[in-house]
């Protein structure tokens, strides 16, 4: 147990720096046992600052100091003091030169943040806290400063000297060894820093820009993922192009580098002009990249791009803001995905996510509003709720505005405040002064967490031609917040009637050629909307294109939802209205004996999606999804996890029995045809075969696993490759799923990537993920302890999706899981904590697991020397 409980840093308590750095001067010695770091820092106070004092604080973590000098005069160590994280100088003048010599061990650096290794080369995480783990800095993002940095190496074993801007200087040392000096023109916080140094592959491309400067493009890899460069590289040059064309933002520097890296705690890092991304969200080829990683690596190389302005010319004043950069950005990527995909494919892939994960913490222990107000551990703030929820935030200001009005306010927001660390109340400024709208009640969005609740009741007036919606608006309590204030909302509804026409919204009675959608605004706790002219009772569309991150209840019966899911005009209502009716359809399942009837008109609109090919493919791929089990669990009360999943278990079987000769069809119809592309179109395709062949082989259909095993051996590219092995793998055809298992690990056993998705193939399937296998896969060879994706695809997988195999009734899913973090604590701290997330939802299972998830969560909070990372969530978990 720790016995110092770590510190709450509030944002109420933000102060102005006292003082700012103007230029930092950085000079690496790297070598195999550890690296020395010159850091020569030009300061002067704060004018703004109204501290008293001299005192100079400079944070640091895990640092050995070698030496301090302030105006070239080595300091005594009576003249400062090295204690709790800090370098602290009693008395500095106005302005001054601070020289500081750290030693660190890179080589030893298991939690990757600050300098580290990687597969032998040297590489570096600076966001939010890992620049301290470097030199001794005013650690904080609202002090920007010019870098300029000497990176000296052996130059056989590192050739490739990488870092911020642009290189100015490059030469030869004594003993073999070289240098490259790197300058970055543009002021940045230190947590933007990166230096990467290694025998890489370079891959050059160039990019005009709109005002016709050309633009260096690299990528760095190991020369064995030569080969795999290619798409992210056209992905980078598509969202130049985009960002100019939709946000009207021209890259500033002549170079942009992309460096891929196998150990990493995230998924890829926007550092000023020279982005790391963890190897598995940026290397594809055809052959190893399935159609979700392409998309996952063209928008995540797309959200990195697109910082360089939201989130570097323009930055965060304080940690508290991180939705500030991130929610804005990935506002930003998935406008950019749903321009170069489908648009309600990437809307339901998004809000999918959002109703399953986020509001499940939105709900849970760890519930923070965007702008959170306090943390402990800010590592720990990287969540869906600043991420994805700050996305809506920033789209719902979007839907009130318009994109006119919007565009007008981002210029403003980047005019105003290019080169500084501002707020997102600056953000949300700058989109009502270009708007002229009020946005008072809507910055609530920001300060409160939970996710409001539309009830939703309706009435027709017959006589008066007149429909009423009735909305009541409440947002939850959560932990240190309650009695909320109504938040502003914006409703898109539309009414269809019974020939599935949409009717024109007339507010009033005298309204000619009124819209038939409307984006209703909800700001009280009640409101009344009347639609006139409504000669018979229609069918709501309620909160269409998921216009608000709302729950909202309203009473449909099935018919509603199968008139809507053949009708509404709204693609994600369509699918929103299959997906209701699924859901009902298996909770009505729940609990009950396998002798209850299942609805027939359930499989019958299942036959309608199959059999109809004049409907959107791509819309039909996702509508044939069933609702997972993560997201029947979100919606119960008392979850009972083996009943949940035998209750879909069973309609998911009920389904490919009823629908075998369509699924059949289906699977011949989307053959591909010719060259494998990345269309949505053929995308489509090849997920609507692979869902036909995954639900014939959990039937355990003979022809199927012909098909399956032909398409296994035969694909030409990994969506179809894993698709087979995942069916097989899933299905109970144990000879074959061995067969396919060994078959691709011989193939693929050379590549990270894949090998990762072979483990979490294995360990999310509750045919193979049992306990036991699990034991065995972290057993095996190519899994690393030290590797966070291993760590991810092993445990991960099995914690977070093999729900009916970790929520084990004995408890051993739960303790395992315990065990992993206790031994990640050590290692790597910001890991162990994201994996405690299944534990904290324990309130939210019947009481006889939800005991049991207790009892693991207490036996992390007794390990010894615990982490401050797990030490937050363990303790809010158990509050
Ligand atoms: N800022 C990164 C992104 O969103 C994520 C990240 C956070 C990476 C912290 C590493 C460490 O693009
Ligand atoms: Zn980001």
């Amino acid at each position: 147990m720790r016995t110092d409980q770590p510190q709450t840093i509030y944002l109420s308590e933000y102060q102005v720096p006292a003082y700012l750095v103007d230029q930092i001067d950085l000079r690496f010695e790297l070598f195999e046992d550890g690296a020395r770091v010159h850091s020569t820092l030009t300061m002067r106070r704060n004018p703004e600052s109204g501290a008293p004092g001299q005192r100079l604080e400079l944070d640091g973590d895990s640092l050995i100091l070698e030496s301090v000098a302030l105006d070239g005069q080595t300091l005594i160590p009576d003249a400062y003091e090295e204690a709790d994280g800090k370098l602290v100088i009693a008395d500095v003048p106005g302005q001054f030169e601070l020289s500081v010599v750290t030693w660190i061990e890179p080589q030893n650096n298991t939690r990757l943040e600050g300098l580290y290794k990687s597969s032998g080369m040297f590489c570096t995480q600076c966001e939010a806290e890992g620049f301290r783990c470097i030199t001794y800095y005013p650690d904080r993002p609202d002090v920007m400063a010019r870098f300029r940095t000497r990176i000296e190496a052996d130059r056989q074993s590192y050739p490739v000297l990488l870092s911020n801007g642009n290189p100015v200087e490059q030469g030869e040392l004594e003993n073999g060894r070289h240098f490259v000096t790197w300058e970055d023109p543009f002021p940045k916080p230190a947590y933007l820093f990166a230096l990467v140094a290694g025998d890489l592959t370079e891959k050059r491309d160039s990019f005009t820009t709109c005002s016709g400067r050309e633009i260096d493009l690299r990528m760095y890899v190991e020369p064995r993922n030569a080969e795999k460069c290619d798409f992210a590289m056209d992905a980078l040059k598509r969202s130049m192009r985009w960002d100019e064309e939709v946000y009207g933002r021209e890259y500033d520097l002549d170079i942009f580098m992309i460096v891929a890296v196998d150990d990493f705690n995230m998924g890829a890092m926007e550092n000023k002009g020279l982005n790391i991304f963890n190897s598995s969200c940026v290397l594809a080829s055809q052959d190893t990249a399935t159609d979700a990683t392409f998309q996952r690596i063209e928008a995540i190389v797309a959200h990195e791009y697109f910082h360089n302005w939201s989130g570097n010319r323009v930055t965060c004043r304080d940690w508290f803001q991180l939705s500030l950069k991130e929610g804005f950005t990935v506002f930003r990527d998935a406008q950019f995905s749903a321009d170069v995909g489908s648009p309600t494919v990437k809307r339901i892939e998004d809000a999918t996510l959002l109703r399953t994960a986020q509001f499940a913490e939105d709900a849970g222990p760890m519930a923070h509003p965007v702008r959170p107000a306090s943390y402990m551990e800010i590592a720990n703030f990287y969540t869906l709720t600043i991420y994805e929820k700050g996305e809506e935030v920033v789209r719902m200001i979007h839907n009130l505005l318009g994109p006119e009005l919007f565009r007008k306010g981002s210029d403003l927001y980047f005019e105003r405040h290019d080169g500084q660390a501002v707020t997102t109340d600056d953000f949300v400024k700058a989109m009502e002064d270009a708007s002229g709208r009020d946005l008072s009640q809507f910055r609530l969005w920001y300060e409160q967490a939970g996710t409001p609740v539309l009830t939703v009741e309706d009435e027709h007036d017959a006589e008066q031609g007149i429909y009423r919606l009735i909305i009541r608006q409440t947002v939850p309590d959560t932990p240190g917040q309650t009695n909320k204030k109504p938040q502003h909302i914006p409703f898109a509804v539309g009414l269809l009637d019974e020939h599935g026409q949409v009717l024109p919204l007339a507010l009033t009675a005298d309204e000619h050629n009124a819209p038939t959608e409307r984006v209703l605004e909800i700001t009280g706790a009640e409101q009344v909307f009347e639609f006139h002219g409504i000669e018979e009772p229609p069918v709501p569309s309620l909160l269409r294109d998921f216009s608000a991150p709302v729950r909202v209840r309203y009473p449909y019966t099935r018919e509603q939802l199968l008139f809507l899911m053949s009708h509404d005009t709204d693609g994600f209502n369509r699918w929103d209205a299959g997906q209701k009716l699924a859901i009902d359809v298996i909770e009505s399942l729940v609990g009950e004996d396998d002798g209850k009837e299942i609805d027939p008109r359930l499989v019958g609109a299942y036959r309608t999606l199959l059999n109809d090919t004049s409907l959107d493919q791509a819309l039909v791929a996702k509508m044939l999804q069933l609702p997972s089990e993560n997201y029947l669990v979100e919606l119960a009360d008392e979850a009972d996890v083996p009943s949940i999943h035998h209750a879909r278990e069973r309609v998911l079987q009920h389904l490919a029995v009823s629908l075998r000769e369509e699924l059949l069809a289906c699977y011949q119809r989307h053959q591909q045809a010719g060259d494998y592309q990345l269309t949505p179109e053929a995308i489509a395709g090849r997920s609507l075969r692979n869902t036909a062949l995954g639900w014939l082989l959990h039937i355990g259909d003979v022809e199927a696993l012909a098909l399956a095993r032909s398409q296994f051996e035969q694909a030409d590219n990994m969506t179809d490759r894993l698709g087979a092995l995942r069916a097989l793998v899933n299905s109970g055809f144990d000879k074959e799923r061995t067969e396919a298992l060994d078959a691709f690990y011989e193939r693929f056993q050379n590549d990270p990537q894949v090998v990762e998705m072979w483990f979490s193939v294995q360990a999310a399937s509750f045919k193979m993920g049992q306990l036991p296998h699990i034991r065995h896969l972290l057993e095996h060879d190519a899994f690393d302890w030290k590797n966070p994706n291993k760590v991810r695809s092993v445990v991960g997988a099995f914690a977070g999706q093999n729900l009916p195999a970790f929520h084990n009734p004995d408890g051993s899913g739960y303790g395992f899981l315990a065990d992993v973090v206790r031994r990640l604590d050590d290692s790597n701290p910001q890991i162990a904590a994201r994996l405690v997330t299944p534990l904290t939802r324990w309130k939210k299972f019947a009481p006889a697991y939800g005991r049991q998830m207790r009892t693991a969560l207490e036996s992390i909070r007794d390990k010894k020397g615990l982490s401050k990372d797990v030490y937050e969530v363990v303790y809010k978990s158990l509050a």
